[in-house]
């Protein structure tokens, strides 16, 4: 409907004012009052044609005025245009947000777009800040496949590195001879905290640590046992949480995989003189003044590779096997300065480049202040999952009496694992989030909980209708208040998605899953639904149904899962 209005409306204004390829842009207002879709186009030309703004929004409104599906057309204020659409109209758009619940085909052609997220350091249990990259990068997959991108999900993990030569010197000194596929996840960090502890006295210790790492990169075989021993045990302990949060990635080539590709790169990058000598040896690309950027380190003097090292190679090989349209990066803003110098760097490779970006995300803090001053350790992310379930679980002992299930426990996870989840997801990524269990889980906010709860309400009312068809009512009817402002919210899902997926941004998916939650709500507690007349009964229950659908399509891509009752 919108794109009829939209061809409407350009050939109108073509044919008046003697213009070519116009394109006029509709959109849905904020404000009710503004109908059901408005265009500025008006305002637009009038200067360029000499003309008044409300003369030119008049010219459109009387040509849209006649046209089927607009049920009023008005010039508003300096020269808007708001169109209100028949109740027909506006029921057939709805099969657009009917379509958007399913996921579109892949297109192939552009190549995939890579999402690089999660990268957790080998060796050490995820902390509770890794969920952030986790959630963030797992909401991007989904969008961008569920909008018919093709996606490579990439845990890019960190298993490589100086650490590795900590822990093997650690394990040989105070690991009394037991093989390192017994140890757990916990075990490891506690010789690596052992190391660190001893380090401070023992000046000897770091040197082994550096020879150790040294010997693993020159392939001896102890220590690369040692090191794939380390890597399967992290791996496991890391699946597992992955799974309770439906994360999901189609590959972890990690920092070990670039080893043998960062010579020809340090070489091309010399010879293309992009990289210079620095101190002592060293390789650096410096920037000119007005880039702002200090000089960048991709070789230490002693001929060590790094981090930025590697992240080239990395780059080289995503290009060359999967040709992708885009790399994204989501990783702490803490990294902002290191991905600009990184991007540059490549620029002036000379490489053909995808689109290169870097998906920032702010710090984490817990308006529970015993939560964000544990000094010194990590929080770690399994605990703090376990302490949202049983929360969760509390919340619903409390609600015994509104909260039905004949599986407490998987409910419990559902709803624990989800405000966690939504907690991060519906704040804007870029800024400092706080985050407070009150809110979280609270059944009546912008929470996980609250979402899921309106979902179970309407699969509740779908049950106890006696049919399973709830396709939208062909014929027309008149619309009440409640149910055009239902509809208008269900028509902005497509838009919504797209949005959230071009610009990075799950919150904005998460706010509107809200407002649909409180449309759905207002329209069952002042509508009867399963009691109407006939035909309204018909209209009303395939909402309920359409509702239900965008609101577990949302939470899916949302990574969250929502009940069917509750
Ligand atoms: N593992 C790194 C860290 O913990 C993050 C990796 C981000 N991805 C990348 N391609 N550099 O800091």
């Amino acid at each position: 409907m919108f794109e009829e209005l939209a061809e409407k409306a350009r050939i109108t204004l073509q044919d008046k004012y003697s213009l070519r390829d116009l394109v006029v842009e509709w959109r849905r207002p904020q404000e009710k009052a503004q109908g059901d879709a408005a265009t500025t186009i008006a305002l637009k030309l009038a200067k360029n044609l000499k003309k008044k703004p409300q003369e030119v929004a008049q010219v459109l409104c009387d040509a849209l005025q006649k046209s089927p599906g607009v049920e009023k057309a008005e010039v508003a204020g300096a020269g808007y245009v708001n169109v209100w659409l028949t109740p027909e109209a506006l029921i057939r758009e709805l099969s657009i947000t009917e379509e958007a619940c399913s996921p579109r085909p892949a297109s192939k052609g552009k190549g995939p777009v890579i999402i690089d997220y999660s990268q957790p350091n080998i060796a050490k249990p995820l902390g509770v800040h890794h969920i952030l990259s986790t959630v963030v990068g797992q909401c991007l997959c989904n969008l961008h496949r569920h909008l018919g991108y093709e996606v490579v999900g990439w845990n890019y993990i960190g298993d490589w590195g100086t650490q590795f030569g900590k822990l093997a010197v650690a394990w040989e000194k105070w690991g009394k001879g037991k093989p390192v596929s017994e140890y757990s996840l916990d075990e490891l960090l506690e010789l690596y905290v052992r190391f660190h502890a001893e380090a401070e006295k023992d000046k000897t210790l770091d040197d082994a640590a550096r020879a150790a790492f040294l010997k693993l990169e020159q392939g001896d075989k102890n220590l690369r046992s040692f090191w794939e021993g380390v890597v399967k045990v992290t791996k496991a302990s890391l699946a597992a949480i992955y799974e309770r949060l439906h994360v999901r990635f189609d590959t972890d080539i990690g920092e070990s995989f670039y080893e043998d590709k960062m010579q020809p790169i340090l070489e091309e990058g010399r010879k293309k003189k992009v990289f210079v000598e620095g101190e002592e040896g060293s390789l650096i690309v410096t920037f000119k003044d007005e880039e702002k950027l200090p000089p960048f380190l991709v070789q230490k003097g002693d001929g060590a590779t790094l981090y930025a090292t590697r992240d080239l190679a990395q780059i080289r090989y995503r290009i060359d096997t999967f040709h992708p349209q885009a790399i994204l990066y989501v990783v702490d803003v803490a990294q902002q300065l290191y991905f600009q110098q990184l991007f540059k760097t490549v620029s002036r490779l000379d490489w053909k480049l995808p689109l290169l970006e870097h998906v920032v995300f702010g710090r984490m803090r817990f308006a529970d202040q015993a939560m964000s001053t544990r000094k010194g350790t990590v929080l770690k992310l399994e605990h703090v999952l376990d302490e949202a379930v049983s929360r969760a679980q509390e919340a619903i002992t409390a609600h015994r009496d509104s909260i039905q299930t004949d599986d407490e426990a998987s409910l419990a996870e559902m709803m624990g694992t989800g405000a966690l989840v939504y907690g991060i997801l519906s704040q804007n990524r870029k800024m400092d989030l706080i985050f407070d269990w009150e809110k979280v889980l609270s059944l009546d906010g912008n929470s996980a909980p609250y979402l899921q709860y309106t979902h179970a309400r309407a699969c509740s009312v779908l049950r106890k209708a006696e049919t399973n068809d709830f396709a939208l009512p062909q014929k027309s009817q008149a619309l009440t208040d409640r149910e055009r402002s239902l509809i208008g919210t269900l028509l902005t899902f497509p838009a919504v998605l797209e949005d959230a997926r071009a610009q990075r941004m799950p919150h904005t998916l998460a706010n509107y899953l809200y407002a649909l939650c409180q449309e759905f709500n207002s329209f069952y507690n002042s509508e009867p639904i399963l009691k109407a007349e006939e035909r309204q009964r018909t209209l009303r229950l395939s909402l309920t149904s359409l509702a239900a659908r965008v609101l577990k399509t949302g939470a899916e891509l949302l990574t969250l899962r929502v009940p069917e009752r509750m």
